[in-house]
């Protein structure tokens, strides 16, 4: 790979961008002696086990073993690469790069990233002047002051106009001498059929700039100002823009989310605007997509794990669509979401600015939970006749089979059944039934894993780790001396006169080992940049780990294990002997092989300990 961003401005970086501030955006954080815990990002968890230590400028989580520094932590949220990591995060602590040839294709799809990113901001600023120029936008900005908007309203969100006509962008791109085929890859010119050039995909429309946490703009909404048909146009999904893992007003609502614990999701962007524009601002919507999995973890970071979600449908119909598909997402997230619905006819746009926000609020707080709402809607809608019961039980299965745990799904069910005043035995079976078919083993590996409870991370690795094979006496003996030497580096020069490294029989902990020792001078400060280097994805999380715990180590009782570790090493060479004696018997002169060369190591291992003890 060419390197192409200097070590230096690595560091420059890494020294701005705080790892306790980075992870912030996504996780909730509480601190607890030296570190800060939340809720893992990477799996779903109910009880904290994502630690993050703001000295070492290291995460690890407890639970499923993820760890690195802050450059790793981007590259797994984001799923990226490391150049790519430091580049976004270059971007928002405001630390140029400066440019250097790019060949690969990895470094061609990040220009390709920003030439995107570069296109929507200057489109993003030309939709906005035609809006706040009278000779261009004086109709579109009388259809939002129509629709309660206010100035600021448009100022804050950047909102524009898409003016009439088939080539307005295209030309502006043009005379910029911009070229168009990255304009066409933004979604905001598409090519004419017969390949005779492009034109404009939104024309005369109120646009919306979609942001991300970056604040960034990704795409945009276009709505038309009068009945016409699409209602709305979207940018299509890009190199940047994924529907299913972006929210409208997401960089707006952060803030609020973090300090009020409650976010409220919403359908469209002229209800987020209205639930802004009164001062609700912990809000986000939906992109004309429904809620998936992605947008619950974003939220679950914001408001935290024991947050409220605050779902705001527009009618019962609605959101019994809505509830019967996220409710499982949302349990399986371990968050609790709750379902407000409006008055029939109403959204919440149009519901505030009828009757505001005390009243809204109060709604709101009728909000039920997304299970009772659901079984109480289902109710609502089909009846307690016999045929209305099955119709509900058939109509949640689904939603109770997506619950994966078990205790909860047997609750719901349990609930369900005296809702219904049928047997609980009848509900189980349908739902059973069901879960025969479609899931079966799967879900049964998806249980096994949830037992890692991270309980056993005294000794500083987690269970996750452990179950990875490292079973043998020295094996064990082994990771316990990496461990030593990430939390005492004292002793470095102990392990390195004694050749401790050389009698390792695990090659991966031995080259964990060597890099330390090649760090030697300076691990304190460079323990972030050694987890860096680490190229292997578990090996990464070891060391993370073990840098995180806090350390248990003095002098002797490195001394006690280092000489365990030899003295094991010894009685393995008598093993070895009564092995070759036994190859010899049985004339297994393949095996016979392979244990003189062992043998050979050995030796030549110990005629080296002899010589350093003989200096
Ligand atoms: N949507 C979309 N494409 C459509 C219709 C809707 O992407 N053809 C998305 C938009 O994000 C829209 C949201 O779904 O904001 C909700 O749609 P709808 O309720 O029809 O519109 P409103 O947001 O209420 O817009 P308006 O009040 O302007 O009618
Ligand atoms: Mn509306």
């Amino acid at each position: 790979m060419t390197v192409f961003i200097s070590e230096d401005k690595i560091l420059e970086i890494k020294n701005a961008a705080d790892i306790v501030d980075v992870i912030s955006e996504n996780v909730l954080l509480k601190k607890t002696g030296k570190n800060y815990i939340g809720l893992c990002p990477f799996h779903s968890e109910k009880t904290p086990s994502f630690t993050v230590s703001p000295q070492k400028q290291i995460f690890y989580c407890f639970g499923c073993a993820a760890g690195g520094n802050v450059f790793s932590f981007i590259m797994k949220r984001d799923g990226i690469s490391f150049p790519e990591a430091v580049r976004m995060l270059s971007r928002q602590y405001g630390i140029p790069i400066p440019l250097q040839k790019m060949s690969d294709a990895q470094n061609r799809r990040q220009s390709e990233r920003e030439g995107l990113l570069g296109v929507n901001r200057h489109a993003m600023e030309f939709y906005h002047q035609m809006l706040l120029n009278p000779a261009s936008g004086e109709q579109a900005a009388a259809y939002l002051e129509k629709r309660g908007v206010q100035q600021e309203t448009i100022k804050t969100f950047k909102i524009g106009y898409a003016p009439e006509g088939w080539n307005n962008l295209a030309n502006f791109f043009l005379k910029k001498k911009m070229p168009l085929d990255t304009i066409e890859k933004a979604g905001l010119i598409v090519e004419r059929g017969n390949k005779n050039g492009f034109y404009d995909r939104f024309r005369n429309r109120i646009i919306f700039p979609i942001f991300n946490l970056n604040v960034d703009i990704i795409g945009f909404g276009g709505r038309v100002m009068n009945d016409d048909m699409p209602k709305y146009m979207n940018s299509p999904e890009t190199l940047i823009y994924n529907k299913s893992g972006s929210l409208y007003g997401l960089h707006l609502a952060k803030q609020t989310c973090r300090e009020k614990e409650i976010a409220y999701v919403a359908e469209g962007y002229f209800d987020l605007l209205a639930l802004h524009q009164n001062g609700i601002n912990n809000s986000v919507a939906t992109l004309g997509t429904s809620l998936t999995s992605e947008h619950v973890q974003i939220i679950k970071g914001l408001v935290g794990k024991d947050g409220n979600v605050v779902l705001v449908f527009d009618s019962d119909d609605a959101g019994i669509k809505a509830a019967l598909r996220s409710i499982g997402i949302f349990l399986n997230a371990g968050m609790n979401a709750r379902v407000m619905v409006l008055p029939s006819g109403y959204d919440p746009d149009s519901y505030l600015l009828e009757f505001g926000k005390a009243s809204f609020l109060k709604v709101a707080e009728k909000a039920q939970s997304i299970m009772s709402f659901l079984m109480n809607a289902l109710i609502e809608k089909h009846g307690l006749s016999v045929e209305g019961k099955i119709r509900v039980v058939s109509e949640m299965r689904e939603t109770l089979l997506s619950i994966e745990d078990r205790v909860a799904r047997s609750l719901y069910i349990k609930d369900l059944a005296e809702r219904l005043e049928i047997e609980e035995t009848a509900v189980l079976e349908k739902v059973r039934d069901a879960s025969l078919r479609t899931h079966g083993r799967d879900e049964r590996n998806k249980f096994s894993n949830h037992k890692f409870s991270g309980d056993d991370s005294k000794n500083g690795f987690p269970n996750t780790v452990k179950q990875r094979p490292f079973y043998s006496k020295w094996e064990k003996l082994e990771l316990q001396i990496i461990e030593m030497m990430v939390q005492f580096p004292t002793i470095l020069s102990e392990i390195e006169e004694r050749r401790i490294l050389g009698l390792f029989e695990d090659k991966r902990l031995k080259s964990i080992g060597q890099l330390i020792l090649s760090h030697k001078d300076r691990l304190d400060a460079s323990l972030a940049d050694l987890i860096n280097l680490i190229d292997e994805k578990d090996q990464k999380s070891i060391v993370a780990a073990m840098a995180i715990a806090e350390s248990k180590w003095d002098y002797a009782a490195c001394l006690t294990i280092l000489a365990r570790f030899e003295s094991l090493r010894n009685k393995d060479k008598k093993a070895l002997i009564k092995k070759i004696k036994e190859a010899e018997e049985n004339n297994d002169y393949e095996l016979l092989a392979k244990l003189l060369s062992e043998k050979q190591k050995m030796a030549v291992l110990t005629e080296k300990k002899k010589m350093t003890l003989l200096k």
